[in-house]
């Protein structure tokens, strides 16, 4: 299998990563946090540890202040539920994935907050001026992804920051599809919080992702429940990372996230980001010069505007079918649909077909990009 659906989850994994996972579990497998034996708190520093090296690598003052969840649809709920009050208004954009817009969704339909969606250009960016000018006296939050899941456009976020500061409006960035491939900082971005999934660029297992939270930041817990601290008491402890950690951690996970960012580091982000976006401008000059390909975003895949995904249809032809041709006949992986990012197609007219989406990782060759580009010549034909 050509695997070309990294942006939903990258695959494989490197096989180092999963063996040093399982090693470390079968030898510190107990539940951290919780006994005072050796173990138990061998796996309690391995938790710290990990909190502190996503701080580092986040940017952010505090690693207490590094939430774990189960993935970036638990942290966003975690993030949009406890920041949210009756009253707030919310921005947002079209170019959100639904683990954004349906907790807002929700949230707007039971008159909580009321929300305002800002559009992308033909490019696949959105205006910073679109965000500033949706901002009104009782704007709480600006959310927005740090990248497109279907166009793979980088968003100006660092500039969405200096006018969130200036208003003193917090920024939720969604850095689900850019963490691992591009720097993420918090600072920089002027983000008050940060929410990342471990399965995708940072090349973790699935189950485990997280938020990080500015310390001037305030949020409520929406789950409550056992953290190994101050047990006596029914009231949920408003320490930090207990305050949003209710239950048990994904120790296997959170091992599986630290070792995969070792690795990383290791490999070095920005050669590997590189050698991504090499391939992706390839495939896109290959697709380009097929008739009857259409691609959606940006004419010009360029290395600090894009992630390395791409979005395209073929003719008339509907995604799914082309998704089927591709697997069935090419062995080549893709995603169909709408990506679970609606408004990017009602924008892009693709809401009733969908769209191919093509999305590379670290491990895809130039082979599997002429394999691509040579399936798709021949369904074109
Ligand atoms: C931009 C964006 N946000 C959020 C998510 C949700 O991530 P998870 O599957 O880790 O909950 C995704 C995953 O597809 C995504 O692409």
């Amino acid at each position: 299998m050509i695997y070309l659906d990294n942006a939903a989850t990258t695959w494989p994994k490197p096989r180092q990563v999963l063996d040093q996972m399982v090693e470390r579990f079968a030898a510190m497998g107990v539940s951290p946090g919780r006994g005072s034996y050796d173990a138990a708190l061998e796996a309690s520093d391995f938790i710290h540890g990990t909190r502190t090296k996503l701080a580092r690598f986040f940017g952010a003052p505090d690693a207490n202040r590094v939430i774990f969840t189960a993935n970036a649809t638990d942290a966003l709920n975690t993030a949009l539920l406890g920041i949210l009050k009756p009253g707030d208004h919310v921005i947002t954009t079209r170019l959100e994935h639904n683990s954004v817009l349906r907790p807002l969704y929700h949230l707007q339909q039971n008159n909580v907050i009321t929300c305002t969606i800002v559009p992308f250009n033909q490019e696949g960016f959105v205006s910073p001026q679109d965000i500033k000018n949706a901002m009104q006296s009782d704007t709480k939050l600006v959310v927005m992804t740090h990248a497109s899941n279907v166009l793979g456009t980088i968003q100006p976020v660092k500039k969405v920051g200096a006018v969130c500061r200036a208003r003193g409006i917090d920024l939720l960035v969604d850095a689900s599809q850019s963490a691992g491939q591009i720097p993420v900082n918090m600072e920089e971005l002027n983000a008050s919080v940060l929410v990342f999934t471990g399965h995708k660029s940072l090349y973790g297992p699935p189950g485990i992702g997280g938020l990080v939270l500015h310390p001037d930041l305030e949020i409520e817990p929406s789950r409550f429940g056992g953290t190994g601290i101050v047990s006596s008491s029914l009231v949920h402890t408003r320490e930090f990372p207990h305050r949003l950690e209710a239950g048990t951690h994904n120790l296997m996970g959170i091992m599986g996230l630290s070792l995969a960012m070792d690795y990383l580091s290791e490999k070095g982000i920005s050669t590997l980001y590189k050698q991504e976006m090499e391939l992706i401008k390839e495939l896109y000059r290959g697709l380009f010069a097929i008739k009857g390909v259409e691609l959606y975003g940006s004419p010009k895949i360029s290395t600090h505007g894009h992630l390395a995904v791409l979005s395209a249809n073929l003719d008339n032809l509907n995604s799914a079918d082309l998704g089927a041709i591709l697997d069935g006949d090419f062995d080549i992986a893709v995603r169909v649909g709408l990506h679970c990012a609606p408004l990017v197609h009602k924008t892009l007219g693709t809401h009733k077909r969908g769209a191919v989406r093509f999305s590379l990782g670290i491990f895809n060759t130039g082979a599997d990009i002429d394999h691509a580009i040579r399936a798709m010549e021949q369904i074109a034909q």
